[in-house]
């Protein structure tokens, strides 16, 4: 059986879309394949990227490697009773070509439908060997202290962690090292932020731009906020001056910053090609000291306190029971 490496591959720009516009299918199935072959051994996808576009990418690119891999999928937000997870994790099943998947995910805590009918669902597919592990995304303190509880399996809380979204660090980090679970970081170079490939924030396209670094005025924003543009690029700014004088990418300090924190089980690139798999992967050989930590720290603190407690990239009002 296949365990999680220290980057995991995540597969939702495989979909396309408004986030990610256009993506071809070969190159995609190339990207997981060179991930593979280079050491990666678990990946992410999820029922709502592409309403299963990416997981039967993903079945597609498996074929004859699944069980050298972790696979890791969701229950999309609002699939909360016994018949819709049943119904869902069949369809996962089927788009990925398996007949179990190593880690299914709750992708947003339902606060309507009672944890216990959630947990039932999923430990009965667990009981019947469809699912190996049972996990959660985006849960804040509260929701994991419900679900624990309620008698609830936690592998891993998957969450939104980067230089420039450190909300996690507040409360939820501290909670994941008391009670041993693991976190899988998402978004950990910020959706393509943090390579410097964007110069100012009218450079992002917008469906990128609907997290609360930018301004709700975005066209597909929702927050309701303000945005901290300008904060947000001169934090990009430092960060670039210490990569270059590591001589190092900015994408693979920032990743490096994110493996060597605390708690992180592993870090979720969203590669979309081969060559930034390898770019990325050299992240994994950049040593982060206390000194480099505390610079990269203070480089992206104003980022942090501007966005404060709530880890919801992209809702004022958090989504996180905190
Ligand atoms: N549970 C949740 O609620 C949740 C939410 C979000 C994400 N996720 C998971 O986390 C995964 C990763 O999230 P993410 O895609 O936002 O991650 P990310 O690693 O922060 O951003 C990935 C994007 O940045 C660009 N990029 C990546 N490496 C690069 C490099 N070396 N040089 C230049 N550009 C590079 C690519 O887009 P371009 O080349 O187009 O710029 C890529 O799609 C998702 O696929 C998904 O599995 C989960």
């Amino acid at each position: 059986m296949s365990q999680l490496s220290k980057l995991t591959l995540g597969c939702w720009a495989f979909a396309g879309g408004t986030e990610w516009g256009d993506q071809d299918e070969s190159e995609s199935i190339r990207t997981i394949h060179s991930a593979l072959d280079q050491g990666i051994t678990s990946l992410d996808t999820a029922p709502g990227y592409g309403g299963g576009e990416s997981e039967r990418i993903v079945g597609n690119a498996l074929v004859g490697r699944r069980d050298k891999t972790f696979v890791a999928t969701k229950i999309s937000d609002g699939v909360s009773t016994e018949s819709a997870i049943t119904e869902s994790c069949e369809t996962s099943l089927g788009l990925l070509q398996t007949d179990y998947i190593d880690l299914l995910q709750v992708h947003w805590a339902d606060h309507e439908v009672p944890f216990e009918e959630t947990i039932a669902a999923l430990q009965g597919l667990k009981d019947a060997g469809k699912v190996r592990h049972i996990g959660v995304c985006n849960f804040g303190v509260i929701d994991t202290d419900g679900w624990q509880a309620a008698g609830g399996e936690l592998f891993s809380n998957q969450l939104p962690y980067s230089l420039l979204s450190r909300a996690i660090e507040y409360e939820i980090v501290p909670q994941c090292l008391e009670k041993g679970i693991g976190i899988l970081a998402y978004s950990p170079i910020m959706q393509g932020l943090l390579t410097g490939k964007f110069k100012t924030a009218d450079d992002v396209p917008d469906g990128r731009a609907r997290s609360r670094h930018f301004s709700t005025d975005r066209a597909l924003a929702r927050h309701g906020g303000p945005g901290c543009e300008a904060e947000t690029f001169a934090a990009i700014a430092k960060v670039g001056a210490i990569a270059d004088g590591l001589k190092v990418s900015m994408a693979a300090l920032a990743l490096a910053w994110v493996v060597n924190q605390p708690a992180i089980s592993s870090a979720i690139i969203g590669a979309r090609n081969p060559g930034q798999v390898a770019e990325n992967l050299s992240a994994l050989t950049i040593q982060i000291d206390d000194e480099l930590d505390a610079a990269l720290k203070v480089a992206t603190d104003v980022v942090k306190d501007f966005l404060g407690t709530n880890p919801d990239l992209w809702a004022a009002e958090s989504r996180y029971a905190l």
